[in-house]
């Protein structure tokens, strides 16, 4: 039976990051994940080319059940120092849109990066391998009183004194996402915020929806915002329609927040005073409604948007001097207030994260050690996640560098 100063469970973003850090600071690690090949979401991550920090990073830009959590590894771990080892390891960058950092070539460049910094640390990895169990043992079977966990793989047994479960959500299963993480709180009594898809396109009830699917490829700026009056979130990016309902950047930094049963509020001209343009236009102009809105919003939606005053009780599809005042009003309000009540999303199938994971009350945000000795949660299993842009991969280090060094 072999014996590691520290197993980590996943070979992933936060995985592969914290073994190199703790193996450099002279810890012997063993990193075992099931999956054959590495690092499979950071590989197709931001198409290809890993959006893999945000220049902007902040507690903010975070959801959990207890937002402060995340401070002090943000702070400890900056987008600076994950740049300083691109640049260590000649891997070229660039920002592309609001303090997010990109690969200039590939998302393979961070995995060969992370591995190079394992063989550095002298890091054993076994894939794809298989946990089987997990034990606890009050004393270490070497004859010292530290505690020690054995642990049952398809490779063998081994033990550690300390356990890293870095074994991500529940996000996209097809490439090796499993509750291992989940399971194995439960197993030692620590609490779990209940897990939910994040980052998610957000579906519509197939009838009510029907009008809207033509549009479906049409992407345009918008502002979005859920929540109640006291409570509302609100981000101003793109909006894709897709066949079953909405999906672009916008939708999904929402889609982390929105709560079911309840609707989002969509301002489809954000960058136009779309009442008084129509009235201006009423005033001068004898083209088509669609026409006129045509040279304010996207025409696709204009076509579609005049449709629909059947169902408003209001004539659209008229020359715009003979539209009443209320008629207008009632269309600049429909595409500026819209509000919608989704009735799902696309799931862990295609969401880009679990929000939830295991509950941050139990964890220290120092080391990122649960309650229960020696047994640690890393990056996305733990209920700390990120907006959209890079957050997400700047948590996995932040929290791997963190439990390194509190190992
Ligand atoms: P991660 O999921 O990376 O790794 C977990 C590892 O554990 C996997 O290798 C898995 O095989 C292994 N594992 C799971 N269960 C196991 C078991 N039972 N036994 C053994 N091993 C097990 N974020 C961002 O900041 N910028 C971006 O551009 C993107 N883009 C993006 C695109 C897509 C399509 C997705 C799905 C996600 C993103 N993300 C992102 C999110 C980001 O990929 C994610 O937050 C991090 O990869 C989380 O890192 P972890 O190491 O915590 O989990």
């Amino acid at each position: 039976m072999e014996k590691f100063d520290v197993v980590i469970v996943g070979a992933g973003a936060a995985g592969l990051f914290c073994a190199g850090v703790a193996g450099q600071l002279g810890l012997k690690v063993l990193v075992v994940d099931h999956s054959k090949t590495v690092a499979e979401k950071i590989r197709i991550s931001g198409g290809g080319r890993c959006n893999f920090t945000n220049l902007d990073t902040g507690p903010n830009n975070f959801l959990s059940d207890n937002p402060r959590f995340c401070r002090s590894a943000l702070s400890r771990y900056t987008p600076r120092d994950f740049t300083a080892l691109l640049q260590k390891h000649q891997v070229g960058f660039h920002e592309k849109h609001k303090g997010q950092l990109f690969c200039d070539r590939s998302a393979e460049d961070i995995i060969t990066m992370l591995l190079a910094e394992c063989a550095l640390g002298g890091v054993t990895r076994w894939q794809p391998c298989g946990v089987k169990n997990i034990g606890f043992l009050a004393s270490s079977p070497y004859g010292t009183s530290a505690s020690s966990y054995e642990i049952d793989t398809t490779q063998g047994t081994v033990h550690c004194a300390a356990l890293v479960v870095a074994s991500g959500g529940l996000s996209i299963p097809k490439i090796g996402a499993t509750d291992l993480g989940y399971r194995l709180a439960r197993q030692f009594d620590l609490p779990v915020v209940t897990p939910r898809a994040a980052l998610v396109a957000l579906t519509f009830d197939a009838d009510a929806w029907a009008p809207f699917a033509q549009l479906s490829g049409l992407s345009l700026p918008v502002k979005i915002e859920t929540g109640s009056k006291k409570s509302t979130i609100a981000f101003a990016e793109d909006l894709l329609f897709t066949h079953r309902g909405l999906s672009g950047p916008g939708v999904l930094q929402i889609s982390s927040y929105w709560q079911a049963g309840t609707p989002i509020r969509l301002n489809l001209a954000p960058n136009t005073q779309l009442l008084q343009q129509l009235s201006h236009a009423k005033a001068t102009s004898r083209k088509l409604i669609a026409n006129e809105l045509a040279a304010l919003v996207p025409s696709r939606l204009a076509d579609t948007w005049t449709t629909l005053g059947d169902q408003a009780s209001h004539n659209w599809q008229r020359p715009i001097n003979e539209a009443s005042d209320k008629a207008l009003a009632a269309l600049a309000q429909g595409l500026t207030r819209w509000e919608i009540t989704p009735t799902g999303s696309e799931g862990y199938k295609k969401a880009e994260v679990t929000a939830g994971g295991v509950d941050t009350t139990a964890l220290s945000s120092q080391t990122m050690e649960s309650r229960q000795p020696g047994l640690y949660f890393i990056g996305e299993v733990v209920d700390v996640t990120g907006w959209l842009g890079g957050y997400n991969f700047q948590w996995a280090w932040a929290s791997g560098f963190a439990c390194a060094q509190g190992l």
